[in-house]
């Protein structure tokens, strides 16, 4: 719900349970931030002091409202540069003079139901009941730029989402050097800040730092959201705990360039911000033209970092993820990566189809090495035409007889690439990105299209669209296996060349949209070289993204935990694969690589024809507890148990159902230890008169002894072992 108070010209946005205030400066016009964090009550005039602007001056005769002390400080909703705000801006403008002061008043605002769309770009979205949008105009009437700010509040989830849309009112063209989608002021409470580091098979492991003054944060510069770093950052109690503490969560709908940072200034104030990376980004608004930001989403919790997650899992859940099998089980995929690499045929597929059928698996996955030249990673990226050396007959045959054994098929394609060795490459070698006379870094043989270009972009979905009407085609997995370097387009001028990172994503973006409105049946899978591109942009697309090229079980606690802070099970792509572990070459059971992936999509990467009697006997009981318990993982609330990170010996997590009916708790023991008793597991966010029964044991257990005493756990003998522990309310 969004109130204006008229008299005192304040705004308030309120979520179920969170509140957050600003207002017009009477002196100047400015928009400036008052309070973001526990709902609090109506009387909104209170809340003006929290800013601290009109505190009386701190030395008689030091006049704190002169201009530039008064800038310095201000909490503004949406700084700019070249005034005496000596922070990070939320907005930097270079005009055609050189100049770059920008100073935005208040205009006018309005109020609406609803949501409008972000033109080319992935947003949220919800209906007139479940969504109310505000939008502030800003005006610097000296340069002549307008800006929107647009806040949008959602009734379900206490989320709110912000963006701006910078438009050029002037005469002559001006350039926008950075460009936030969010910031926010608030004291610092000696905080923490909470981020997501990585690497490639090791993406989102949580890192907690204490936020000091200057500036912290994370940041890409790799043309993707990337493993190394994650658009999200959240400030924290230094207490936190996932039931107790407070969190100021932020994540970015983009999947490109980003910063997220967190800077502590001279007064004790954090100023946060989250927006495109202003590396390399310089973007021309000619006379009349607009930019708009894409969005972020900033959420806050007073009961710890479990809720932060739960609410975004529910604007996630609720208004962004768009495709229809968002709520349907998905297939049983098999995927032939980790089997074979690029070594197969039509046979071999057969084989493992024929085998997977038989146990219940019900779709078949052919990854890379399908088409052109493609025998290893040094060709034939761009080539989209079958190896028939590989596939005699063709995709159409091949689905044909998959199809036959009662299986779905998928396929593999990485478009957005070229290999240098390629057919698409000897004929078109200026549509790869890369500097006229400077030989461009490789990274996996291959380099980047440049599908800001219209014939680019063309010839790319040309090729995604023929390929997907050769057969009866019903997934995709939609690869990305280098980042950007050696920024150049052919089809850019000089002054538009700090354009080409966003507009790469904004073109993907297209050629993304265009996928799900001409194939809107198709299941899609994005990926990027395991979880690099693993963000809210890429799930407006698809419901699902590999999680991580790092199939290990126990690794995966780590990587799906870091990525269950913020995204829903029901995202993150996990599969049982082979041991010893092809990331790690750890050796763990069969049942708990089965445990660990029912936590995400659920299916298998290996070589099923292969594997022993033992573990292809579990096959079918992991196809039946998924069947049985998708339901719950998909649509049930996620509560973090215990995290391996913290602990160093177990990892446990449990979903509730929206009903509140059942429940499902994943415990794995990580390293066992001699000579100790059995742990006990606080289950959590439980109507304590309720009375659950272990469905396994038939032991019944008040919901308040589950959560105060806790689960009693057997230890298990051996490392690596795991448990599912299904409670049905009595
Ligand atoms: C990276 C992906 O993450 C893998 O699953 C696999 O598809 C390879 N690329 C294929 O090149």
């Amino acid at each position: 719900m969004i109130t204006y108070n008229d008299a005192e010209r304040i705004f308030k946005l309120d979520t179920p349970h969170t509140s957050y205030i600003f207002g017009i400066d009477d002196d100047f016009g400015y928009l400036i931030h008052y309070y973001y964090g526990h709902k609090i009550r109506n009387d909104i005039d209170n809340a003006r002091y929290v800013s601290r602007l009109y505190d009386g001056d701190i030395l008689p005769g030091v006049n704190t409202k002169d201009k530039n002390s008064f800038l310095d400080f201000a909490p503004f909703e949406y700084s700019t540069g070249g005034i005496g705000d000596y922070r990070s801006h939320a907005l930097e403008i270079e005009l055609a003079d050189g100049t770059t002061a920008t100073e935005l008043q208040y205009v006018n605002h309005k109020i609406y139901k609803g949501k409008n769309p972000l033109e080319g770009l992935p947003a949220t979205f919800g209906d007139e009941k479940s969504v109310e949008t505000l939008e502030v105009t800003l005006r610097d009437p000296i340069i002549k730029l307008t800006v929107i700010l647009s806040y949008s509040v959602f009734a379900d989830t206490d989320c709110i989402t912000r963006s701006a849309r910078i438009i050029n009112d002037g005469a002559s063209p001006v350039f926008i050097t950075r460009v936030m989608s969010t910031t926010l002021n608030l004291e610092n409470k000696d905080y923490n800040l909470l981020t997501l580091h990585g690497s490639w098979a090791r993406e989102r492991h949580k890192e907690f730092r204490k936020i000091a003054h200057g500036f912290q944060g994370v940041s890409s510069r790799r043309g993707e959201s990337s493993h190394q770093e994650h658009p999200f950052m959240a400030i924290t109690d230094k207490n936190l705990t996932e039931t107790q503490g407070e969190v100021y969560g932020f994540n970015f709908i983009y999947s490109g360039n980003f910063v997220a940072q967190a800077d502590l200034d001279q007064f004790n104030f954090i100023h946060a911000e989250m927006g495109i990376n202003p590396y390399n980004f310089k973007w021309k608004l000619e006379a009349g033209d607009s930019f708009a930001t894409p969005e972020a989403v900033m959420t806050y919790s007073a009961e710890g970092l479990g809720a932060m997650t739960r609410s975004f899992h529910n604007l996630y859940r609720n208004h962004l993820i768009r495709s229809k099998f968002l709520h349907k089980k998905r297939p049983i995929l098999i995927n032939n990566w980790e089997a074979t690499y690029f070594n197969f045929d039509t046979e071999k597929l057969l084989s493992i189809a024929r085998d997977a059928a038989a146990l219940g698996i019900e779709m078949l996955v052919m990854d890379d090495g399908w088409f052109g030249n493609r025998y290893d990673d040094n060709r034939a990226l761009g080539d989209w035409t079958v190896n028939e050396e590989k596939l005699p007959g063709g995709l159409k045959y091949l689905v044909d007889e998959v199809n036959k054994l009662g299986l779905k098929f998928g396929i593999w394609m990485e478009p957005e690439m070229v290999s240098p060795d390629s057919d698409l490459y000897r004929a078109h070698p200026d549509w790869a990105i890369q500097i006229p006379g400077r030989a461009p870094g490789l990274s996996r043989n291959q380099l980047v299209l440049d599908l800001t270009r219209p014939e680019v972009w063309e010839h790319t979905w040309h090729s995604i669209e023929t390929v997907l009407k050769s057969a009866n085609i019903e997934y995709l997995k939609w690869d990305m296996n280098r980042q950007l370097a050696d920024l150049y387009s052919a089809g850019l001028p000089a002054d538009r060349q700090g354009e080409l990172y966003h507009r790469y994503v904004l073109a993907v973006y297209r050629l993304q949209e265009k996928l799900v409105t001409t194939f809107p049946d198709l299941l899609i899978e994005n990926c990027s070289g395991g979880g690099a591109r693993f963000d809210p942009g890429m799930l407006y697309y698809s419901p699902q993204i590999w999680t991580s090229d790092d199939t290990d079980a126990i690794e995966r606690l780590s990587i799906q935990e870091g990525t269950a802070l913020i995204y829903p099970l029901s995202t993150m792509g996990a599969h049982v694969s082979d041991c010893p572990n092809h990331a790690v070459g750890r050796v763990t059971p069969f049942k708990t690589r089965g445990h660990v992936a029912l936590a995400g999509t659920f299916g298998y990467e290996l070589d099923i024809t292969k594997i022993s009697v033992e573990d292809r006997a579990q096959i079918p009981i992991q196809v039946a507890q998924y069947h049985k318990y998708n339901d719950l993982v998909r649509e049930g609330d996620y509560y973090r148990l215990a995290s391996l990170a913290d602990n160093g010996e177990y990892d446990a997590w449990m979903v509730k159902s929206q009903d509140e009916r059942e429940i499902l708790v994943t415990f794995v023991q990580v390293l066992n230890h001699p000579n100790f008793k059995s742990r006990t597991l606080c289950l959590q966010g439980l109507d304590p008169q309720k009375t659950y029964r272990d469905c396994e044991s038939g032991r019944n257990y008040g919901a308040d002894t589950l959560m105060y005493a806790g689960l009693p756990i057997p230890r298990s003998w051996g490392d690596f072992k795991s448990t599912l522990i299904h409670l049905e309310e009595v």
